[in-house]
Order: C-alpha cells, then structure tokens, then sequence
C-alpha cells in the first residue's frame, strides 16, 4: 500500500522503502493550501491557474492520505475572509468544488470517500452548493477515508455560531449553563463527529492559521512548509507525517 504511494514510474525498488509508522498514521489532518496565486506569478501564469493545478493537488493528496488510512482529511479551500479578492478570482474559486467533483466523483466512490462539507453554505453561490451537496449525499454511506472541505469556513464565525446555539438554548430553559464543557461545547461545533486534528500542514511558507479551525487546533502538531501547494507532492505529504511521528505530544503531561 504504502509501496504504490511512493513508487513512481522509474523509481527503483530501493526508493520504495519507507520509514512510516503505519501503527502511528494520524487519524486526522487539515490542510491550509496556500500559494496557488504565488506559484502561478512564478511561472507567469494567471492566479487562477495556480487554482486549476492545486485543484489536482487535492486529488492526489486525497488519494495519499487514504492509500495511508488516514481517517479524516480536512481541506482548507475558501475562507469567509476570501470574498475580499477579485470578483473574477472569487468566481473561479466558487466553480472549483463543482469541477472536482463531477470530475472525481466517480474515483471518490470507488475508493469508498466520504464528502463533508465545514463553512456557511448560505452564502454559497447555488451551483458551488447544490455540487456540495450532491457530492455529500451521494458518499453519505461510504465507510473510508472523510473528505471534509471547509468552503466559506471561518474558525471565528464556527464559534460565534456555536455560541448563539448554546446561548439560545440556555435561553429556552433547554440546557443549564453549569452544564456547559468542552465536551458538549464541541458537538456545537461543524467538526462534531470527527476528532479534532492530529496534524496541520501548511504550505507555501507563511507561518499563519488565518481563521482556520481555532477551536480544534488547540494541540494539534503544526508543520509548515515553503512548497506551493500546487507543487506539493506525495513525498512531501510522507515527510510532514514523517515529521509528525518523530513528535512527542505530550497534552500538558510529561
Ligand atoms: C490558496 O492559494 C488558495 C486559496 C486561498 C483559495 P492563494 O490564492 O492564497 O495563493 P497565494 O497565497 O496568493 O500565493
Ligand atoms: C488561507 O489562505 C485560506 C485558504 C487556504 C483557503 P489565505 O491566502 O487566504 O490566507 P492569508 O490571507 O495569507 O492569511
Ligand atoms: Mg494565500
């Protein structure tokens, strides 16, 4: 499994080594893909081809972290801050889900992947939702690897949401306010059924978490690393688990 992930065509057996430890593959790992547009400046091209290529960086890492058995892999792909950007780049953003999915769907399926979706659907242009939502309920009973995007996601917006549920709640005489922890405070969150990450990689060298998952990153391990994500590869992904493996995590003990 691991073999086929590593081995390219041409590479020799010898390469195919690795020094994965398949007992300690994080469950979950997010994913801020950043420097599509910087990638794209560097070659000359458009922001939006650095988009298109990332988009196939997506695809490949899916099909890594799942050849791995990672569980959940979360996807940084819109911000609520990334409506400020050019309307033209913003519409082409809002056709990428669509694009991928239609053009994936088929392979997502085969490989048993599970589409979720984080962020605020209700601004979403009705095509980007309505690919969503197929795509969701179509892999809603696929038991494999957990493709979760987080599209018009913000962490503070994720928060105030929880916190204007708790509170209604409170207000309704629904639930007590001494009854209020981390734990139930967590099933108000959108990553309610899946464990907070293990590891969050982020690319194209800004050392940044810009809104992304401020609840659940709270003692996640954090990789950074200079490469564009449109260039991120298999074997970078490795190394960034690589890394993650040789951490000790500690969560306040010793
Ligand atoms: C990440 O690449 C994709 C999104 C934020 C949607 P960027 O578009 O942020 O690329 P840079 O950071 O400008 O290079
Ligand atoms: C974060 O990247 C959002 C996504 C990757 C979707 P940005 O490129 O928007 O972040 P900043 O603006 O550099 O902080
Ligand atoms: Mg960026």
């Amino acid at each position: 499994m691991l073999k086929r992930l590593w081995s390219k065509k041409g590479e020799t057996d010898s390469q195919a080594t690795l020094p994965i430890q398949p007992d300690n593959i994080p469950e979950h790992i997010a994913i801020i893909m950043d420097g599509n547009g910087r990638w794209a400046k560097h070659k000359g091209l458009p922001r939006i081809a650095g988009h298109h290529t990332g988009m196939k960086t997506v695809k490949r890492i899916t099909i890594a972290a799942n050849d791995l058995g990672v569980k959940f892999l979360t996807l940084y792909a819109f911000s609520t801050e990334n409506w400020k950007r050019p309307k033209d780049e913003v519409e082409f953003l809002m056709k990428l889900p669509q694009q991928f999915l239609e053009l994936e769907i088929e392979e997502l399926m085969e490989n048993n992947v599970q589409v979720r979706m984080m962020g605020d659907k209700d601004q979403l242009p009705p095509h980007t939702r309505k690919a969503v939502e197929d795509a969701m309920s179509r892999t809603a009973n696929n038991t494999g690897l957990v493709l979760n995007f987080a599209l018009n996601y913000g962490g503070r917006l994720e928060l105030i949401k929880a916190v204007q549920a708790v509170a209604e709640q409170v207000q309704n005489g629904q639930l007590q306010v001494d009854h209020i922890n981390e734990d139930l405070f967590s099933t108000y969150m959108q990553s309610k059924e899946m464990p907070d990450p293990d590891l969050l990689i982020r690319t194209s060298g800004e050392i940044r978490l810009s809104n992304f998952m401020l609840w659940q990153l709270a003692y996640s391990e954090f990789y950074f690393t200079d490469v564009y994500w449109p260039e991120f590869s298999e074997a970078h992904f490795m190394a960034a688990i690589q890394e993650y493996q040789r951490r000790a995590r500690r969560f306040g003990g010793v």
